[in-house]
């Protein structure tokens, strides 16, 4: 297995089928009394957010835990000398004198995580860098998708809203490139990125066209923070054209999905009331995030290429 992941890039098709199926496997340590197996006991994990984060921070935080790993978790906050000016790098070369070996980190710059993978012995996942990627919210996207559909080939996807600045659209996109989706990038022309030949997805303006043609309608949050761009009138008029509602479902195949990958604008990129329908997938992505990230972490650090199944554990 790769030693840092930092893009959906790095990995191949039957990697991603690997940390899929050895999911499974931590899927059921989930449903269990006592959730919790010894396979990464004695190593150290450090989570180390520069943004906020609820979802990816506390399933790293519960995924490590849930290995027997030791956690530390670490927010680039006023308790932390970075506030004193400390600089990334010395933070990281702190780190890594305590001997952790995994640093699961977050940062509002696109690319923080492939220098810190430059400095430091320990492996680097990245739990979100700008508007860069997300690529283990592509895997658990994945894995969820995998619970609905027999297969990912020929599959419709739509990613719908704030592409442009949306790093779970390009690991999502690149994904289920991968894996033989067809995606399709659905939203107002000033959220489209100009230079999107390279993505290999199809564009479309027009969201109620594409609507009966799916399988996966993958809402995007509608970034509130960047509303000062003016890149969509209001709030109001998003909803308006791009917000998924009742009437909206009401255009989808009765077997496809609805997914998010969180924080959701209820009223906003989706009604209220759609984000709780039965075809609404959202929490099963959360709990899915839990597994899949145990999987990782398992690969990364202590398997290599071996499922669950192949490594005794004590
Ligand atoms: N999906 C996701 O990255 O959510 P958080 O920002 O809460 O981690």
């Amino acid at each position: 297995m790769i030693k840092h992941l930092l893009s959906i890039d790095q990995l191949s098709p039957s990697q991603i089928e690997l940390v899929l199926k050895t999911a499974d496997s931590f899927r059921e340590v989930g449903t269990r009394t006592i959730k919790k197996v010894p396979i990464l006991r004695g190593r150290t994990v450090c989570n180390l957010f520069f943004e906020p984060s609820t979802r990816t921070r506390i399933s790293f935080e519960l995924a490590a835990k849930r290995l027997s790993a030791d956690v530390i978790s670490f927010t680039g906050d006023a308790k932390s000398s970075l506030s004193k000016g400390e600089s990334f790098k010395d933070t990281a070369q702190t780190l890594q004198a305590m001997g952790v070996d995994a640093i699961v980190v977050r940062h509002s710059s696109a690319g923080a995580p492939h220098r810190l993978s430059r400095w430091v012995e320990a492996s680097v996942i990245n739990a979100g860098d700008g508007a860069h990627e997300h690529p283990t919210q592509a895997l658990l996207d994945l894995y969820t998708i995998r619970e609905h559909f027999p297969t990912f080939d020929g599959l419709r996807v739509g990613i719908v809203g704030d592409i442009l600045h949306s790093r779970v659209a390009r690991s999502d996109a690149a994904a289920l490139i991968k894996m033989g989706s067809q995606v399709t990038l659905v939203g107002p022309p000033t959220l489209i990125p100009p230079a999107i030949e390279g993505w290999g997805t199809e564009v479309s303006y027009d969201l109620e066209e594409v609507l009966p043609k799916l399988d996966v309608v993958y809402l995007l949050r509608v970034q509130k923070e960047r509303q000062n761009e003016q890149l969509v009138p209001s709030l109001r008029e998003y909803a308006t054209f791009w917000g998924l509602d009742r009437r909206r479902v009401d255009l989808m195949k009765p077997e496809a999905v609805i997914m998010h990958p969180g924080p959701m604008n209820r009223g906003v990129e989706i009604a209220a009331d759609v984000a709780d329908l039965e075809r609404s997938i959202i929490v099963d992505q959360v709990t899915n995030g839990v597994a899949v990230r145990m999987s990782l972490l398992y690969l990364m650090l202590g398997a290599g290429d071996r499922t669950p199944e192949e490594v005794p554990v004590g």
